[in-house]
């Protein structure tokens, strides 16, 4: 039953809604000690539709309780994805520390309304003058809101969809907005799919300021359909200006990591969560009575790799909260794991390597490391567990980069009923991939990897 969360695929220890559809996170903030996920909702159904805010906290990012839906479509059309920012200062006059949201009007036209919320995202009481940025456009979304100390003023970031750019406007009192700018890339190839879901983070490189922007595509992704890519450059209150890179970089070489922004009101800490999905198969994925699973939440960085920024991610430190202690793992025996867990194990990168997660009954997921590639591959396929449902779920090879120049590389897996999350040390290559094998892969086969060890995650329900 939905009320145990422990039907067949169910995740473990990834947020889920009880039950009926969910897709982008939306929302997320940071108040008197809660952390607030609202996300694309459904509730009405386990197919898109009905868009509303499902909503979740948590004083953790791991353990998560739902909520009430907080918001259900109005007059002005649906509720598609958007942000939240704390009124600190009381500008827009809704009351000091006022939980202030935005999100897409979508109805004939894309155009942005804000509503606000006195008890902790309980209760929201629309702004009367909605839309705050009237639009004819049809493709006009995702509103990321962040507060620019230097300029004084809120800036807004917007997705312009097949229209391939970002625009950013500006507010003294988050009621009236002005246009600033907009950003098209400077690479033809990373316009293609949708443009939607950006978000513009304010991050430091060895102690300098760098500002990187979030823009999710799809299709276009790094294994075809739904993919997050970000650019680095510098923003001055109006204008982003990227650094010349080798674009597209993803957050993410995996299929299932999409429509990713980060929390507002967490000081220092820039932490992001996905949708755990791709718009390639998210309709047909075989679960009921839910659809979809959120990525664990992580802690993004920059770091200089070859001379250049790299956008890294790792789990955030929460998970320890959760963990049991580390064990060794034998080679092809059971690991004696409950329903999720944590696998580390190290590879030479300078000859070519593989491993194994597995089940007994023969389904699994197979990594080839290539050494003269300096990849990891995962193969996704009739192999892997149920596939059959979307022509487009089986992978012959995601490809992810090790970015490293060491002789050795660790990677720190973490496998639910229904995922496997990817990151080389340091965070410095994710890749994320749902799978749907009859039970948890609970076996390694270990090939040449070496200091194989596991520690068990409990179930958050
Ligand atoms: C991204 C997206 C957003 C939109 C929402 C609608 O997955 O397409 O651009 O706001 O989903 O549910």
């Amino acid at each position: 039953s939905s009320s145990d969360y422990m039907e067949l695929y169910r995740p473990q220890i990834h947020f889920s809604p009880a039950k009926n559809w969910m897709n982008d996170p939306n929302g997320m903030v940071f108040l008197d000690g809660t952390y607030h996920l609202f996300f694309q909702h459904n509730p009405l159904g386990n197919d898109w539709g009905n868009m509303s805010w499902g909503h979740a906290t948590s004083s953790d990012m791991i353990h998560w309780e739902e909520q009430p839906v907080a918001l259900k479509r109005d007059e002005l059309g649906d509720i598609f994805s958007g942000c939240a920012v704390v009124d600190k200062n009381n500008t827009a006059g809704f009351g000091q520390n006022a939980m202030v949201v935005f999100y897409t009007s979508a109805a004939e036209f894309q155009q942005q309304s804000m509503a606000y919320s006195l008890d902790n995202g309980k209760t929201f009481t629309r702004y009367e003058g909605n839309p705050v940025i009237p639009s004819s456009l049809k493709d006009f979304r995702d509103p990321k809101v962040f507060w620019h100390e230097e300029s004084g003023k809120w800036v807004m970031c917007l997705a312009k969809g097949w229209n391939y750019g970002i625009e950013f406007w500006g507010s003294e009192n988050l009621k009236d907005w002005k246009f600033l700018s907009e950003f098209k890339s400077p690479i033809e190839r990373c316009n293609k799919g949708q443009w939607e879901c950006p978000d513009l983070l304010r991050m430091s490189l060895d102690g300098k300021e760098r500002w990187v922007l979030l823009v999710s595509v799809n299709p276009g992704g790094p294994c075809g359909g739904s993919g997050t890519m970000y650019f680095v450059g510098d923003f001055d209150g109006a204008t982003f200006s990227p650094e010349s890179l080798d674009y597209p970089q993803w957050i993410d070489y995996g299929p299932d990591n999409y429509a990713g922004v980060t929390w507002s009101n967490t000081g220092d800490r820039t932490l992001l969560i996905g949708w755990m999905n791709n718009w390639n198969y998210a309709g047909a994925t075989p679960t009921s009575v839910w659809r979809s699973a959120m990525t664990l939440p992580r802690e993004l960085k920059l770091i200089s790799y070859e001379g250049r920024p790299l956008l890294t991610s790792t789990v955030v430190d929460e998970i320890n909260g959760i963990a049991d202690g580390w064990n060794d793992v034998a080679s092809g025996v059971k690991m004696g794991v409950d329903k999720a867990y944590h696998l580390r194990l190290t590879l030479p990168t300078t000859e070519n390597g593989s491993f194994t997660l597995r089940n007994n009954a023969g389904e699994k997921a197979e990594f080839i490391l290539n050494a003269g590639a300096k990849k990891l591959l995962m193969r996704r396929n009739a192999s892997t567990g149920n596939v059959s449902f979307n022509n487009t779920f089986s992978i012959p090879a995601i490809q992810a980069p090790l970015n490293t120049e060491n002789d050795f590389v660790t990677f720190d897996i973490y496998v639910d009923s229904s995922s496997i999350e990817v990151f080389s040390e340091n965070g410095a290559m994710a890749m994320t991939a749902i799978v749907f094998p009859g039970s948890i892969y609970d076996i390694v086969d270990s090939g040449n990897s070496t200091d194989v060890k596991v520690r068990n995650l409990k179930r958050i329900h």
